[in-house]
C-alpha cells in the first residue's frame, strides 16, 4: 500500500443464500483505488457490479452476505465495522449516488431540510448559516440554478436530471475522499448524462475525491474515468488504463463489449453481439465462465477459472489473452 492508495478490496465474495445453496454474486475482487482517481466498473446486467458497489460499503441485506475478503478504505477493514461505524462513515468520508435519486432523496421533506440533516448528522456543532451556504454553494456547484430558493423545493418539484444533480450535491456535501456511484445518469437523455459527467470530474478533480462509476456502457468509462475494471459473472476479469484498455482489449470478453458499441461498427454493418447470454447466478460454468460464450476458448479453459495475470499496468484472467501486438 502506498500512501496515496485509499482503497484495497481483497478476494471480496459476496453470495445470496437460497434453499439450494449459497451462491456468489461477488466472487474474488480484488481493486485498489488511489486519492482522486476515478474507476469504471463496468460489465453486463447481472455481472455483480451493483452488488460490489453496496458490498464495499456494508450495504448488503439478508439473504445477501459478505462471506469473504477485505475492504481496507485507509487501512480499516470496513468488513470488521460495526453499522454504526459504517453509518458514520457513510453520508461523511464514503458517499453513494444511486440510479434512482430517490433512493437518497427523502419525498416528504425539502431539499434544504435534507441537506442541512446531510451536514449536522455528522458534524453537529456546525453554525447553522455556514451549514445553509455550504447548502447553497453545493447545488451551485452541480449546476442547479437559483439554489437558495431551490432549498425551499421538494424532491418532485425537481426534473430527472436536476433531481440526480441534487443527489449528487448531497454526496459531495462532507467533502468525501470515495463516492461509489451506481449507474446514475443512465436513466437521463445523452445531453444532461455528458454535463453530468463532466461536473463529477471536475469536482472529483478539485476535491481529490476517488470515483467508482457503476456502468454498462463503455462510452462513459472512456469520457470519464481514469482506469477501468471489467466484471464478468462476479470476478474482475480484465483491469487496466482506461486508453489501454479501450484500445487494445486483451481479454476476449472485453473485446466482445467493445466490438457491439455503437460506433464500433462501419456505417450499415451490424453490430456485433457477444454470443450467448450472460450467465445466471445458478448456471456459471466450471473453469472460465466466459468460455460457452468465448470465440478463442480451449478445451482446457473448462479446467479451472483462470487466476489473475498481470502484464505491466494491466490485469486479466484469460490463458489465451489477445496479446497480438505485445508479442
Ligand atoms: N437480493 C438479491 N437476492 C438474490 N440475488 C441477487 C440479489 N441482488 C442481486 N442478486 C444477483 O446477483 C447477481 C449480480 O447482481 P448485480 O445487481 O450486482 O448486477 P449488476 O452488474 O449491477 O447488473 P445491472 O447492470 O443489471 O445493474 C445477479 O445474478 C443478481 O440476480
Ligand atoms: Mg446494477
Amino acid at each position: 500500500m502506498t500512501d496515496s492508495t485509499l482503497l484495497t478490496v481483497n478476494g471480496l465474495q459476496t453470495a445470496f443464500h437460497t434453499e439450494e445453496g449459497a451462491w456468489l454474486a461477488v466472487d474474488g475482487v480484488d481493486l485498489t483505488v488511489k486519492r482522486g482517481e476515478i474507476v469504471g466498473l463496468v460489465g453486463e446486467s447481472g455481472s455483480g457490479k451493483s452488488v460490489t458497489g453496496f458490498s464495499l460499503i456494508g450495504l448488503i441485506d439478508p439473504p445477501g452476505e459478505v462471506v469473504d475478503g477485505q475492504v481496507l478504505f485507509n487501512g480499516t477493514d470496513l468488513c470488521q465495522l460495526t453499522e454504526e461505524q459504517l453509518r458514520q462513515l457513510r453520508g461523511d468520508r464514503i458517499a453513494m449516488i444511486f440510479q434512482d435519486p430517490l433512493m437518497t432523496l427523502n419525498p416528504v421533506l425539502k431539499v434544504g431540510e435534507q441537506m442541512m440533516e446531510a451536514i449536522l448528522t455528522h458534524y453537529p456543532e456546525t453554525d447553522k448559516a455556514q451549514a445553509r451556504q455550504r447548502c447553497c454553494d453545493a447545488l451551485a456547484q452541480v449546476g442547479i440554478p437559483s439554489p437558495e430558493s431551490r432549498l425551499h423545493n421538494y424532491p418532485h418539484e425537481f426534473s430527472g436530471g436536476m433531481r440526480q444533480r441534487v443527489a449528487i450535491a448531497i454526496a459531495m456535501l462532507n467533502k468525501p475522499e470515495l463516492i461509489i456511484a451506481d449507474e446514475p445518469t443512465t436513466a437521463l437523455d445523452v445531453t444532461i448524462q455528458a454535463q453530468i459527467l463532466f461536473e463529477m470530474q471536475k469536482l472529483c478533480r478539485e476535491q481529490n475525491t476517488a470515483l467508482i462509476w457503476i456502468t454498462h456502457d463503455l462510452g462513459v468509462v472512456a469520457e470519464l474515468a481514469d482506469n477501468v475494471a471489467v466484471m464478468y459473472a462476479g470476478k474482475i476479469v480484465e483491469y487496466g488504463p482506461v486508453k489501454d484498455v479501450l484500445q487494445q482489449p486483451i481479454h476476449p470478453y472485453t473485446e466482445g463489449l467493445l466490438n457491439s458499441m455503437p460506433g464500433s461498427a462501419q456505417p450499415g454493418s451490424r453490430l456485433k453481439q457477444i454470443d450467448g447470454m450472460a450467465p445466471t447466478l445458478t448456471g456459471r460454468e466450471q473453469g472460465c465462465s466466459f468460455r460457452p460464450r468465448c470465440p478463442y476458448a480451449h478445451p482446457s479453459c473448462a479446467e479451472r477459472a483462470p487466476e489473475v495475470s498481470t502484464l505491466g499496468t494491466r490485469q486479466f484472467r484469460c490463458y489465451f489473452p489477445l496479446l497480438k501486438e505485445a508479442n
